[in-house]
């Protein structure tokens, strides 16, 4: 086990000042090398639990275990180094920086943890040959397509070698071509590199390849 989460409560305040408690209690484990997808209805708290389950966004009660540490006693400071260090995050939209080439979008990561630019620069180019893009290395993301561009933003991630990536809807904005090459990365990075994903998705062709499918419902999973 990677990743364990106890008890996670979540609520939102609406503008007209009420709760919205969109987590109850949820708890889960996450297994070491294995893709665990998270599926629900549109609403029902998915991108919420990623965002906990990966720390960017803290519970109002709960804990979020990676082996033995709670990663919410960290201080907000820690917290973000832990995750550059720890984790990767895919987006439904890349997210790149338009102004970079795919290059140095990947190498950023490395970057910003102190490597040096051509160390960063080397590592990038790997990555972006392990997602079949050395070819669009020099090309800005406005100059690639879609399923491109969603396969810098997997490299990017890939950037500081995390040993788990999370995923919210990666395939949400891609034709089916382009899902299956992100599909058969993900297979590739958990059965050579060894990784852990946790994806959210409503791609029924991504929910077959998963180790685990966690339902939410009512603020709730069913395990
Ligand atoms: N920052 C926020 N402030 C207020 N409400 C939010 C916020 N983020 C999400 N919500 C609400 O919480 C519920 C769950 O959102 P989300 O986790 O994004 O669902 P999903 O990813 O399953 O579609 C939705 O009703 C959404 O409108
Ligand atoms: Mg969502």
């Amino acid at each position: 086990m990677i990743l364990k989460a106890e008890n996670l409560v979540k609520a939102y305040q609406n503008n007209q000042k009420l709760k919205l408690e969109v987590l109850k209690s949820v708890s889960l484990e996450i297994e070491e090398k294995k893709i665990s997808v998270i599926v629900g209805a549109s609403g029902a708290g998915k991108s919420t639990l990623l965002h906990l389950l990966g720390g960017l966004d803290r519970p109002d009660s709960g804990s979020v275990y990676y082996e033995d540490h709670d990663i919410f006693k960290l201080s907000d400071d820690k917290l973000t180094k832990f995750r550059n260090k720890n984790i990767g995050f895919v987006f439904q939209f890349h997210h790149l920086l338009p102004e970079f080439t795919a290059i140095e979008n990947v190498a950023i990561p490395k970057m910003i943890h102190g490597v040096s630019l051509e160390k960063s620069t080397k590592k990038a180019l790997e990555l972006l040959e392990s997602v079949g893009l050395l070819d669009r290395a020099h090309h800005k993301p406005a100059e690639l397509s879609g399923g491109e561009q969603q396969r810098v933003a997997v490299a990017r991630a890939l950037a500081n070698d995390p040993s788990i990536i999370f995923a919210d809807e990666p395939t949400g904005n891609l034709d089916s071509a382009n899902s299956e090459i992100i599909h058969q990365i993900i297979l590739n990075l958990r059965d050579n590199l060894g990784k852990s994903f946790v994806i959210v998705t409503h791609n029924p062709e991504l929910v077959k390849l998963a180790d685990t499918v966690f339902e939410i419902k009512d603020g709730k999973i069913n395990n």
